[in-house]
């Protein structure tokens, strides 16, 4: 039977997408919220042994977490067997040690509230900085796909002589993977962040490579801050402005104002959280996950 498709937030672009491509059925349901900020839902399929997809869009996850826990309490109640969690973008991931005493480690409280309502989650690079894999905080299975293979093909297509940046020791996983594949230098760069908004950035090599057009990558883009510095950085070395790529566009506050206003040329991110600079198209990725279950 066709798995039955929920969302909870997502683009609807990209539910019609992912829709086509895995073959599935989009749900019938009604979600709305009293007058006194409480949730109502309803789903009008017949669910009995069948499979939900949920495609949602965790980003600013607060106020959805509440009724994404209702929608899946439901189904559950109505027979359902499975239900797959597709969050291309997973939030709650940074805050993963204390970094000052007294903190909670809220990527690992976040981790067992979901992983005791779905049964398996597919998501796209997450934040895996101190973690290995989601293994160590989620009990459920996950599926972790890489959107660097698409970054790299809009590379390829749009940008002669790459020289690919990672701004912070974090990011050189993307970074040396994406100058393997297009066969291009790679550099990382020095951060450290002293505040959400103050971010130094140094580029000690990032001199030798004047011919090049720099294309940043980064798995976040929040505040915007690295990317602004990285690409002061990277001028001031006399390299030219650079392409910002982000596979997440959070975009917090003036994010993108501020970017659109700084040293760089322009902005790219794909489509796991709407936004106007998606333009790179992950579903296929997701769609091949969700059709290897099945
Ligand atoms: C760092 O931990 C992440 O990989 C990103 O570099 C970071 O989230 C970007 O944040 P912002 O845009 O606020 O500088």
């Amino acid at each position: 039977m066709k798995p039955l498709i929920f969302t909870h937030h997502a683009s609807p672009n990209l539910v019609k997408k992912i829709t086509q491509q895995v073959n599935g059925e989009l749900a019938q349901s009604e979600n709305h919220e009293f007058p006194d900020g409480e949730s109502y839902v309803r789903i009008h399929n017949d669910c009995s042994s069948r499979n939900a997809i949920i495609i949602a869009n965790l980003h600013q996850p607060n106020p959805k977490i509440l009724p994404l826990i209702f929608l899946c309490e439901t189904l559950k109640a109505l027979g359902i067997e499975s239900i797959t969690l597709i969050s291309p973008y997973l939030p709650y991931m940074r805050q993963d040690i204390q970094f000052k005493p007294g903190e909670g480690i809220t990527s690992r409280f976040f981790a067992e509230l979901l992983s005791t309502y779905i049964d398996k989650l597919i998501t796209i690079d997450p934040h895996l900085h101190r973690y290995n894999s989601l293994d160590e905080i989620y009990s459920i299975p996950s599926t972790v796909i890489q959107a660097i293979p698409k970054i790299v093909s809009w590379i390829k297509t749009h940008i002669e002589q790459p020289l690919i940046v990672g701004p912070d020791s974090e990011s050189e996983q993307w970074a040396a993977l994406a100058a393997d594949m297009i066969q291009c230098p790679y550099i990382i760069l020095e951060k450290k962040r002293l505040g959400d908004k103050n971010v130094q950035v140094s580029s000690p090599q990032a001199g030798q490579y004047k011919n090049r057009t720099p294309v940043l990558i980064d798995d976040i883009i929040s505040t915007g801050r690295t990317m602004i510095k990285t690409a002061e950085a990277l001028v001031k070395e006399g390299l030219s402005a650079p392409i910002c790529i982000g596979v997440h566009a959070i975009f917090s506050d003036d994010a993108y104002e501020a970017m659109k206003q700084s040293a760089i040329q322009n902005i790219i991110t794909c489509n796991t959280v709407p936004h106007q600079t998606n333009q790179i198209d992950l579903s296929e990725l997701l769609a091949a996950e969700i059709s290897a279950l099945n």
